[in-house]
């Protein structure tokens, strides 16, 4: 182990800081071999908290000096080790300087100040300002920060750190130094620091109450005709967070910068937010619809940190869903009011289904507050995002909008410039609402995805419709005994005819006829409707109300016909999802008996009924007309044969295409779109419908399709068009037309590396992938680099992550192939190691066979030894019963 026997810390230990830092006036000189780090830290005694030593937090830090209130420390005065620096005795005031010597272009573990390409830049959250200068690196110590960067001034023309600039000079030498202030008291890890030779462009933003905000994009040069949809992305999101939020910007100055060498997708810096170059770049010719997509999302994401996340912020990382699952829930909603809230609301949901479903029944399920974690970077997980984002949404419905805006106000304004926890949220949202969430807090605390059984009795001589709902929540490793939860429940019940049965429930307090919400608290609860005409046919858990797995013993004739009359568009989505599911499992038992397959004509039928509904919302048509992922039916299976869903999922997908070519033929024609590429929501509804009978077509092996397909590769004026064309003919049979566009694609993009990124995916991700042999030849091509975490993510994580068929083959090579690159990465970089880890914890939902494969693999990574504290964590918890 790199870190001697990894301890828990758990959150029943947090005490208050023993001294508070109330200026940090740091002093960085970058070199070319090392960075030269001062830092003055003006310290004050917590009255609050029994005195004692001080014990500021480091990582492999060279000391160089410290010195109390001006008078050098002897030897006998301190203790500093790769880990700490402890002072023992202190005044209640004092005044601390501290250097050191750091070596960022060494740093591949990209935390802390290191090199991406020539820029100099940092990312601190969450335990990465230790990697700089001894500090309390803890969110609940706020600091108000100088910054003076000095450096070469032909390589590093460009000195960003978060506030205003107050001051620039030439040095001697051809060096110079800028002078950053931030009057906003703000932890450490929102600390940053960019140097490099940048371009920017400029724009500015005048706030409700009239102040302009400069607002700059800082790129590499290569791409300043990329920053476009960033800014007009970011003007929307600080408009949007005045209108619906009363949440203005504090500064006159905001700072995005991008960077290629970065572990996630963008950091909220105050002022100074830093991206991953794919999060940020994009125009027409290089960036697909969905990256445009994300860019908007994750542009809005971060500014709106400014409020949920760094005005007022986290007292610990085990409040971290605090900031993230709040802002998560604000990004989605700025989302939704962009495009089509149902759209978005069946991505979300389509994920949380998928991934956070599965994280929460496997070895690393954690509440939203965990009670414990060993490394904290391992938390940034699903569960905190978008289980997080449904626990604030669920309050949201739960008030109404009005009554949450109103509680949102009150935590901005209480707890403003402090440090707080996801309980103080819940007391804002109860104090504004007068609404009682005490039982609702279990959310919090209690990991696990909650179960739902529905059975239902409809009386036709008293006209009454009875409903019993039994929830469950199965065992998780923290705990076996469950509280209920108070699940929020929206529902319409269906006469026989489709309209819906007005709703009368007179005699139960848990159910709110005005908004259709049932209030489920205990184990067991029943409700009966009176004045129901007919039998009833149930819309329950209407836009995924709650996040919980729902059972109600649906026909297939049920569900076609919540796929006609439902008036919630997402439940009409989703019963066609449940009617596809229900098919496609029956199928793979099929597979597994060695059984020939029909497919059931109804789902034809369906298919058949949707392409003809041109009325309908066309990202809505492709939502319909998308089978459910592989790794979403894995989650419906038990255990999980990934072989036969593969086989299964692919039947339904070549006979949905022989059977309905002439209709995507029709379709693909009518949305060809001729004229320039916009980045609207109509367009790319129009293509991404377009692109997806453009796959169906390639699948129904028709020859003619095929040069449709090559046409649209080569004449494509946008990124959306051509890359859809190169994933449906490397998806297809057509091996030697796969290859000569592959080699057509990387000749014509090989200076654009985020192009080839998507390069790499499409390979990493086909389905004529040859397996691991395969991945080995991506991984030795010039264009790839272990060191850049996109990289990595699109041929490793891709292949793992997305190409189950392949990773997941029988003999178990995908598993160890996995194992051996972590084993690699580690040594680099240990939080993208870790990550990569997720594919192998959940051997247990395998087959015994694949399990015990992948098990092995996990056990090679356990023995091999000086593991990462990111990785052993994961190991370990997985390999533990
Ligand atoms: N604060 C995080 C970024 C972060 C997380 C940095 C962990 C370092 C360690 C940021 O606000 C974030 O959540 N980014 C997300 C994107 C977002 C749209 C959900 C990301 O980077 O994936
Ligand atoms: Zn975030």
């Amino acid at each position: 182990m790199k870190d001697a026997s990894p301890r828990a810390i758990y959150l029943k230990d947090y005490q208050a800081p023993k001294y508070f830092i109330e200026r940090t006036q740091l002093t960085f000189e970058l070199f070319e071999d090392y960075t030269l780090v001062s830092s003055v830290l003006t310290m004050f005694r917590n009255e609050q908290q029994s005195g004692g030593e001080l014990v500021l937090h480091g990582h492999e830090l060279e000391l160089l000096s410290v010195t109390l209130d001006g008078q050098a420390l002897t030897a006998e005065q301190y203790v500093a080790n790769a880990e700490s620096l402890t002072i023992h005795e202190l005044p209640d005031q004092f005044t601390l300087s501290i250097q050191t010597r750091i070596f960022p272009q060494k740093n591949t573990a990209l935390e802390g100040l290191y090199k991406s390409s020539k820029m100099f830049c940092t990312q601190c959250e969450a335990e990465g300002f230790r990697r700089i200068t001894y500090y309390l690196d803890r969110p609940d110590v706020m600091s108000v920060f100088e910054t003076r960067i000095i450096a070469d001034q032909q390589k590093y023309p460009v000195l960003l750190s978060n506030g205003n600039m107050t001051h620039s000079e030439k040095l001697p030498d051809g060096r110079h130094l800028t002078v950053w202030q931030d009057p906003h008291k703000k932890p450490c890890y929102l600390f940053a620091l960019v140097a490099g030779d940048l371009q920017h462009i400029e724009d500015s933003f005048t706030t409700m109450s009239g102040t302009e905000v400069a607002l700059r994009i800082y790129v590499e040069p290569q791409n300043i005709d990329k920053c476009e949809y960033a800014m007009d992305s970011l003007r929307r999101a600080m408009k949007w967070d005045e209108e619906v939020y009363g949440r203005e910007y504090d500064l006159n100055i905001f700072n995005i910068v991008a960077v290629d060498d970065f572990n996630m997708g963008a950091m909220e810096n105050k002022s100074l937010n830093i991206f991953n170059s794919s999060c940020v770049l994009a125009n027409p010719k290089t960036a697909t619809d969905a990256a445009y997509q994300r860019i908007e999302a994750i542009v809005a994401h971060e500014y709106f940190h400014n409020w949920s996340g760094n005005r007022v912020t986290c007292r610990d990382w085990f409040q971290l869903s605090l900031k993230e699952g709040f802002t998560v829930f604000r990004d989605a909603c700025f989302s939704a009011d962009m495009g089509s809230s149902t759209v978005k609301r069946i991505e979300d949901a389509t994920m949380l289904r998928t991934v956070q479903f599965a994280e929460d029944a496997g070895p690393m399920a954690h509440a939203i507050l965990p009670a414990s974690f060993i490394e904290i970077s391992n938390f940034y997980t699903v569960t905190i995002y978008e289980k997080g984002a449904e626990v604030v949404r669920m309050i949201h419905n739960l008030l109404g909008a009005d009554l949450f805006r109103k509680g949102s106000d009150l935590y901005f304004s209480r707890h403003d410039g402090q440090a707080v926890t996801t309980n103080d949220f819940v007391v804002a949202m109860e104090d504004a609402s007068g609404i009682d969430l005490r039982q609702f807090r279990n959310w919090y605390h209690q990991a696990g995805t909650p179960e739902l059984t529905v059975s239902d009795e409809y009386d036709a001589q008293k006209q009454q419709y009875k409903i019993t709902f039994t929830q469950s929540c199965p065992d998780t490793p923290e705990s076996d005994n469950k509280e209920p939860f108070h699940i929020p429940l929206q529902i319409g019940l269906h006469l026989q005819d489709g309209s819906e049965a007005p709703l009368h429930c007179d005699n139960d307090v848990d159910f709110n006829a005005k908004t259709s919400v049932i209030s489920l608290k205990k184990p067991q609860q029943s409700f009966v409707f009176s004045n129901v005409s007919t039998a009833v046919v149930p819309s329950l858990l209407r836009g995924l109300s709650a996040p919980v797995k729902l059972h109600y013993p649906y026909t297939r004739e049920q569900l076609l016909f919540l796929m006609r009359h439902d008036t919630d568009g997402f439940n009409r989505w989703d019963a066609g999802q449940a009617l596809a599911t229900d098919i496609i499992l029956e199928l793979a038992d099929c597979v597994l008996a060695n059984k020939a397959l029909t497919l059931d004509e109804r789902l034809i039928g369906v298919f058949r009924e949707t392409l003809k509904q041109s009325d309908l919302d066309k990202a809505m048509v492709v939502k319909m007309l998308t089978l459910p992922s592989i790794a979403f039916l894995m989650e419906q299976q038990s255990p999980a044969h990934v072989q036969a869903l593969y086989a299964a999922r692919h039947f339904v997908k070549k006979t949905l295409a022989s059977e309905l070519h002439c209709q995507f033929s029709d379709i693909y024609q009518e949305n060809d779109i001729t004229g320039a590429y916009k980045p609207n929501y109509d367009a790319m509804a129009q293509r991404s419908l377009k692109n997806l009978s453009l796959q169906y077509l390639l699948e129904s092996d028709r020859e003619q399709y095929l040069s449709l397909a090559v046409e649209q590769f080569e004449k494509a004026n946008n990124m959306t068009d051509q890359s859809a064309a190169l994933s449906a003919i490397v998806n297809s049979r057509h091996r030697d037309t796969a290859a000569s566009v592959l080699q057509q694609f990387y000749q014509q993009w090989c200076h654009d590396p985020l192009v080839i990124n998507q390069w790499f995916s499409i390979q990493a991700g086909s389905d004529y992938l040859q397996g691991v042999d395969a991945c080995n030849e991506l991984l030795s091509h010039e264009a790839f680099d272990m060191k850049n975490p996109n990289k990595v993510r699109s041929v490793i994580g891709v292949f793992a992550g997305q190409n189950l068929r392949h990773f997941h083959a029988v003999n178990g090579q995908g598993y160890s192939w996995l194992a051996d690159r972590i084993i690699e990465l580690d040594a680099l970089n240990p939080q993208i190691a870790s990550r990569l880890l997720g594919p192998l914890t959940k051997w247990k939902r395998l087959s015994v066979e694949s399990g015990q494969l992948m098990k092995l693999a996990l056990e090679k990574i356990l023995a091999h030894g000086n593991l990462s504290k990111d990785v052993y964590e994961v190991v370990s918890k997985s390999l533990a019963n």
